[in-house]
């Protein structure tokens, strides 16, 4: 009996090709599809992998379990990767993998592949994950190992092969899509000076070219989640292909960065994700309102790690469960309301309410409303600064 793979298979040409390759050294290939909200995997696709050699293709659904297991525990953390990236890609690796190993063991399979380069970071999560969940599985990399030098080469072995491709479509891009995000990499982008061109962009239009009036949303939290879109409930798959509607209309969440790999070395990306922009804007918000000044910059710490760790494919780690229990703790009362102004690319908070509010008119105000007692505060700064005047008293008070 042959042995059995189940690939990550996307319908590009990579993975097209990797079914290929993996059946012709004597594999059974199982195509495994995730729809984490990329677009629904198309006929064609599951045609194309059936012609490309494999025996079964396998499609799941894996939007809300996405969103909910994986997306929104990012987002109450505030984790975004070295000041910028959201990390649409990475937070889908882990599941993808998972869901990969489970297939793997429901088709009795005793290997596991990817369709990743070994330059990339998509390679390690996967991995990870993978000898995480289950160590016995072998891993197959087809494209680390086999023998093409370029695209055009890859591109003459499927058309040998008879493997349907769509040569006209293909995009002078890597990209990567779900519904957190878009990753687009490559062609002209590796110049780190050249600005992207018009037809880099996939969905969101530029400020040029954005709506020419404002937008208006309002987002309801509970509990850090977003659960509420204009004031009605709003079920979360739903809530974030609408805020990736408006945004891209408002040219809301566009980024281009310069970014640390896993394996060392730096890479340009550009990215696509204007309902994470729009939630991560409102959640952050919403905590500056609730939660404690100390708790504010501990958090701030926590989301820096826990960054790192799902960049890194670290995600079904110990370290990763004890930041999502002390997040999870820390959003007890992040609840409200957060109405946010959206025009032309910018995005920002233009008000906020909570019933956990920690803002008090009373002390804040200005006006004649004011309950602050300000002689207080005399004796407090006394105390505040006495560290410090030691120095002072020695002459060294400028810090020489
Ligand atoms: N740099 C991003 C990450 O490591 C995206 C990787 C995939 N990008 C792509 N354009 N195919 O998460």
């Amino acid at each position: 009996m042959s042995r059995t793979v189940v690939l990550a298979y996307s319908g590009g040409l990579d993975t097209s090709v990797c079914v290929r390759w993996l059946a012709d050294r004597g594999y059974r290939v199982i195509a495994f599809m995730a729809n984490v909200g990329q677009g629904e995997p198309s006929a064609i696709a599951v045609k194309r992998a059936k012609a490309a050699g494999a025996s079964r293709v396998i499609v799941r659904d894996l939007r809300r379990e996405f969103v909910a297991d994986f997306v929104w525990p990012a987002l109450k953390a505030n984790a975004v990767y070295e000041g910028k990236y959201l990390l649409a890609t990475a937070l889908s690796r882990p599941l993808i993998a998972k869901h990969l190993v489970a297939v793997a063991h429901e088709m009795k399979a005793h290997a596991v592949a990817h369709g990743c380069t070994g330059k990339g970071n998509d390679q390690v999560r996967f991995e990870v994950t993978a000898r995480i969940l289950d160590p016995r599985l072998a891993i197959i990399a087809p494209v680390r190992e086999w023998q093409f030098r370029s695209r055009d080469e890859e591109i003459e072995y499927a058309l040998r092969h008879r493997i349907p491709i769509d040569v006209s479509k293909r995009s002078p891009y890597s990209i990567d899509q779900n519904l957190w995000g878009t990753s687009i990499e490559a062609g002209a982008l590796e110049d780190p000076w050249v600005e992207p061109l018009a037809d880099t962009y996939r969905s969101i239009r530029s400020a040029e070219r954005a709506a020419s009036r404002p937008g208006y949303v309002t987002i309801g939290f509970s509990r850090g989640v977003p659960t509420a879109l204009n004031g009605t409930r709003c079920e979360a798959v739903t809530l974030v292909e609408r805020l990736n509607a408006l945004g891209a209309l408002h040219g809301v969440g566009r980024s281009d960065m310069i970014e640390s790999r896993v394996v060392g070395i730096k890479s340009r990306e550009v990215y696509e994700a204007p309902a994470a922009t729009i939630l991560f804007e409102a959640h952050q918000e919403l905590e500056r309102l609730i939660l404690d000044r100390e708790l504010l910059r501990f958090k701030q710490g926590i989301a820096a790690k826990y960054a790192e760790l799902v960049y890194s494919g670290l995600w079904f780690t110990p370290l990763k469960a004890v930041l999502d229990a002390c997040v999870e703790e820390t959003q007890r009362r992040v609840s409200g309301t957060v109405r946010l102004k959206l025009f032309k690319g910018s995005c920002r908070v233009v008000g906020r309410a909570s019933p956990h509010s920690l803002y008090r008119e009373r002390l804040a105000t200005y006006s004649a409303k004011d309950q602050f007692d300000q002689r207080a505060a005399e004796g407090f700064i006394k105390l505040f600064g006495l560290p410090y005047e030691g120095r002072g008293a020695r002459g060294e008070g400028r810090g020489e």
